[in-house]
């Protein structure tokens, strides 16, 4: 069977960046020119703030252009650490997109279970998706740790063994992260790996391998219905073995 995952290397991270605008602009077009609305779910970390800020250069419908969260650190939008935080400093500030377009994973709650109910709820709320269906998002952007995880799905982890739910409580080293769960991404229309760096080799490798384990390098298991696109800069992905 053909692989169906599109790899492109870039020259340097302006470069990918760049790369990933034009991807993340042509998604929106075809969503809003088929559905008359985009759903983007953005990844957190500090790879996709250089694009956060490219959006915020552009001229989109904006109040077309729903706005997700992949995954959060259990933390007030005011904390450094937070991703909400940092995609509303880099964008989502700087544009005139309604706040209701704005679907950020509440942090407030008395705990990270409560947190990931409630957020499952807007998911299922704002696409009309009952238990046990899966709302198709349009595009979900993401990154991997060093150690394969990808979103909030970390190694070892109970949150890779959740196939019944959109988000959960993910794990990082006994800190807390609430994020939207593998079965959720694998029925997005298209996935948009952004990776950069030459620490993310080996992680990179087996997560691209042909074969691997799953458990020990989450970012296997995203194999999206949709399109997948893995944008590494030459430092992450110079002359890896695919197989
Ligand atoms: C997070 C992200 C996480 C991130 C990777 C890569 O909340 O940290 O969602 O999955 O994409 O850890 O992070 P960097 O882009 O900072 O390398």
């Amino acid at each position: 069977m053909s692989d169906p995952r599109v790899i492109e290397v870039l020259p340097d991270k302006p470069h990918l960046i760049q790369r990933a605008l034009e991807l993340v602009l042509s998604a929106a077009r075809e969503a809003l020119a088929q559905r008359g609305q985009f759903s983007l779910v953005l990844a957190g970390g500090s790879t996709p703030e250089p694009l956060y800020r490219a959006l915020a250069e552009q001229d989109l419908p904006w109040q077309n252009i729903q706005v997700f969260w992949g995954d959060e650190r259990y933390v007030p939008v005011t904390d450094p650490q937070s991703n909400e935080g940092m995609a509303r400093r880099a964008w989502l500030d700087q544009v005139p997109i309604p706040p209701g377009n704005l679907h950020a994973i509440s942090t407030a709650a008395p705990d990270a279970a409560q947190a990931a109910l409630q957020y499952e709820q807007e998911l299922r709320a704002f696409f009309g998706s009952p238990a046990g269906e899966f709302p198709v998002l349009d595009l979900l952007l993401l990154g991997i740790g060093d150690d394969g995880h990808t979103a909030s799905l970390f190694p070892g982890t109970p949150s890779l063994e959740v196939t019944d739910r959109l988000v959960t409580v993910g794990n990082k080293d006994g800190q807390p992260r609430i994020t939207v769960t593998y079965p959720l991404i694998n029925r997005a229309r298209g996935v948009l790996f952004l990776v950069t760096g030459a620490s993310k080799r080996p992680a990179l490798q087996a997560i691209l391998a042909p074969t691997g384990d799953a458990r020990q390098y989450p970012a296997r298991l995203i194999r999206p219905e949709g399109s997948l696109v893995w944008l590494l800069d030459e430092a992450a992905g110079a002359g890896l073995n695919l197989g």
